[in-house]
């Protein structure tokens, strides 16, 4: 999946002849999964019309402060524009746009848009090639660069004047390329690897039969994508569930027991920075496991049941610098409980779900949930979905990082 996948990107388009490959640009954004607006210049009107970018970004395209059309005369608010993108790139950006965003002369919207927007920028000159060799031209590039913009070189080639050298626009693909390859070097977790556990176990009485439980394993599925859109290596080890992994670039290793789990963790888990433990492990399993289908016979049955191994307390036992989460579910005297799993378990955070919330638990979209750290700092977090859950966890997580 693309790191462009949900951005949304914000394209002005100014007056040069490279204006009419912004379609090809449009088309690849949306392909990626990207939300697009775009803002154009009046000169760009004459090189690519705003039906075509507005036809393939699904949006309204903006050209000036407002719509003329528009018997309202409805303001085009330049603020809210540039508030709404993740990223801004401005592509061709010619050498008339590039000097007017050194200078702050916005008497266009797209200058206007520039000048408010606090998402990174970007910007991909397209000239002839002196001029993309003159001093002023270079000194735009120098200033824009000290502003944190980020320049997307021209390419060489055939040029629209017949000559030939260095000002092309980047092609389409290639700025699709530029841009998701300093994206994803950027991500906060780019280079961690994290283990997460999902879902239920399920421990066999018989050839048919197991003991289990209600867990969905939506939590850990919710943790495994944001922790792989932060750019981590993600390995999820899941107990049986029907839930996929929605970023395919979480390894997911499926399992169905506790003796299962463990093993897959213990397999993974001196070559992680960070692990999860999300999934509901049976405590508990049958000390037999009958090797045909139990017939019914008597009126009362039992089963003899023996403790599984705790994976998480396992983990915490062995770990040298990996960053450990647990979660607790509990009923009574939670904060407490809690607080003794941190030590017994040797976390540095956990997630302690009460099922005394409304909202909160198993088979729930949503979930309610206490941080609890190391030195015992509490947090409690309102109700959210689990994927705003999730995004909190792996902020501690990318906190806990960046402080290290
Ligand atoms: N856990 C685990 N292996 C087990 C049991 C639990 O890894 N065999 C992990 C869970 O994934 C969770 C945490 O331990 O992150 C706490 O689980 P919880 O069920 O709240 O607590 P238990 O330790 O099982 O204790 P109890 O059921 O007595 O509250």
């Amino acid at each position: 999946m693309s790191v462009l996948n949900g951005k949304k990107i914000l394209l002005g388009v100014s007056g040069g002849i490279a204006a009419y490959k912004t379609a090809s640009l449009v088309r690849l954004f949306i392909k990626a999964g990207a939300h697009v607006q775009v803002i154009m210049t009046p000169a760009s009107k004459d090189f690519v019309t705003p039906l075509t970018l507005s036809t393939l970004s699904k949006n309204p395209v903006h050209s000036s402060f407002f719509n003329q059309d528009d018997e309202d005369a409805v303001w085009n608010n330049h603020v809210d524009l540039a508030l709404w993108a993740d990223l801004m790139l401005i592509a061709p950006a010619t050498s008339n746009t590039l000097s007017k965003m050194t200078t702050g002369n916005s008497d266009n919207l797209l200058v206007a848009t520039y000048l408010s927007a606090k998402c990174p920028v970007y910007f991909a000159p397209a000239m002839d090639l002196d001029m993309y060799k003159h001093p002023s031209v270079l000194s735009s590039f120098t200033a824009l660069k000290s502003f944190g913009n980020i320049m997307i070189p021209a390419e060489s080639g055939e040029l629209a004047s017949g000559l030939s050298g260095e000002g092309r626009m980047a092609e389409p693909e290639n700025i699709i390329t530029f841009l998701e390859a300093d994206l994803e070097s950027k991500l906060p977790l780019k280079g961690k690897k994290i283990l997460i556990t999902a879902g239920p176990t399920y421990e066999a009485i018989d050839p048919v039969r197991f003991i289990g439980n209600h867990s969905s394993g939506k939590m850990g599925f919710d943790l495994a994508n944001e922790a792989a859109n932060l750019g981590a290596q993600v390995i999820l080890v899941a107990g049986p569930t029907h839930y996929k992994a929605k970023n395919g670039l979480v390894e997911v290793i499926n399992v169905v027991s506790a003796q299962d789990m463990y093993d897959a963790c213990h397999e993974y888990f001196n070559d992680v920075d960070v692990a999860i433990a999300a999934a509901a492990v049976a405590d508990y399993r049958p000390k037999v496991v009958a090797l045909q289908k139990i017939k019914k016979a008597a009126d009362e049955f039992s089963i003899e049941l023996e403790k599984t191994k705790d994976i998480l307390a396992s983990l915490g036992a062995i770990k040298k610098n990996q960053f450990l989460i647990g979660f607790a579910l509990e009923t009574e005297n939670e904060i407490e409980n809690a607080k003794l799993k941190i030590q017994k378990k040797n976390l540095d955070l956990i997630v302690l779900n009460s099922l005394q919330d409304e909202g909160a638990g198993f088979k729930k979209e949503t979930n309610k949930v206490t941080f609890i750290d190391q030195d015992f700092k509490i947090e409690p977090m309102e109700l959210k979905s689990k994927e705003s859950v999730a995004v909190d966890i792996l902020n501690k997580v990318v906190l806990h990082f960046e402080k290290s």
